[in-house]
């Protein structure tokens, strides 16, 4: 579904990402670990198109949208989760969730099939989203990603810095939705374990370098440790 060739990309004249390729196939989850500094937000960030590349090329369902901005591949169908939970703080939780599925049609019946998915949310509902848990507010954050009906959903980090209880719930539903079919995921996390859980195909990102890859199998937990020394 997703193709990314040969991506050089970076910010201002500096390269962080030099020559990254990876693909990401219909249905389930594709993970990219590596340590902090590695690159993965940017990779995520060149995918969605708010970084353009130097070179290389990104590639959707086979079409070249290199040049294409971040708006017209959210419309094609992907969404983007960034790191550090990022809703309208002001904003109540319900107004968030509203904010998105507000004119678009069938959003009102998707901003409820997303609250079913997070039901800690109903109760939060009128709270203002910068008054949330950290859980609380990566829980929105999904749901406002998942009210787009998304066929690619860009993840970055969604259990970072969140209290165990809820990791496993956030975990739980991004194995639920990867699993139902027509959605893709491309997951960047820091949690082994659960990244080749949940993982069909991993990459580990080393300054900016793929060094290494394969199927989240038995083996590919040792593999990754044994590459990222943890
Ligand atoms: N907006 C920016 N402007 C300039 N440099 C940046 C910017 N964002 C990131 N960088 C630099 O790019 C490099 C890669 O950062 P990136 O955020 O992609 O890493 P990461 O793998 O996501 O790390 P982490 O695990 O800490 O989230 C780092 O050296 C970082 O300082
Ligand atoms: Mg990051």
């Amino acid at each position: 579904m997703l193709e990314i060739t040969g991506v050089v990309a970076g910010y201002g004249r500096g390269d962080v990402l030099h020559g990254v390729s990876l693909s990401v196939p219909e249905d389930g989850v594709s993970a990219v670990l590596g340590h902090n500094g590695a690159g993965k937000s940017t990779l995520l960030r060149t995918a969605l198109g708010l970084l353009r590349p130097r070179e290389g090329r990104v590639l959707l369902d086979g079409e070249d949208i290199t040049r294409l901005p971040a708006h017209r591949r959210v419309r094609r169908g992907m969404a983007y989760v960034p790191q550090g939970q990022q809703s309208f703080p002001q904003l109540t939780a319900m107004e968030n969730l509203r904010l998105v599925a507000d004119g678009r049609k069938d959003g009102h019946a998707a901003l409820a099939e997303a609250l079913d998915l997070f039901p800690a949310l109903r109760g939060a509902a009128g709270r203002r989203a910068g008054l949330l848990s950290g859980g609380q507010r990566q829980q929105l954050a999904l749901a406002r990603a998942l009210i787009t009906r998304p066929r690619l959903l860009l993840l970055d980090e969604p259990t970072e810095g969140i209290q165990p209880s809820v990791v496993a719930e956030i975990q739980r539903t991004v194995l639920e939705l990867s699993g139902r079919g027509g959605l893709s995921v491309l997951l960047v996390e820091q949690h082994v374990g659960f990244a080749l859980r949940a993982a069909g195909r991993y990459y580990v990102l080393e300054a900016g370098r793929v060094t290494s890859s394969g199927a989240g199998d038995a083996d590919a937990e040792q593999a990754v440790r044994r590459a990222l020394s943890v």
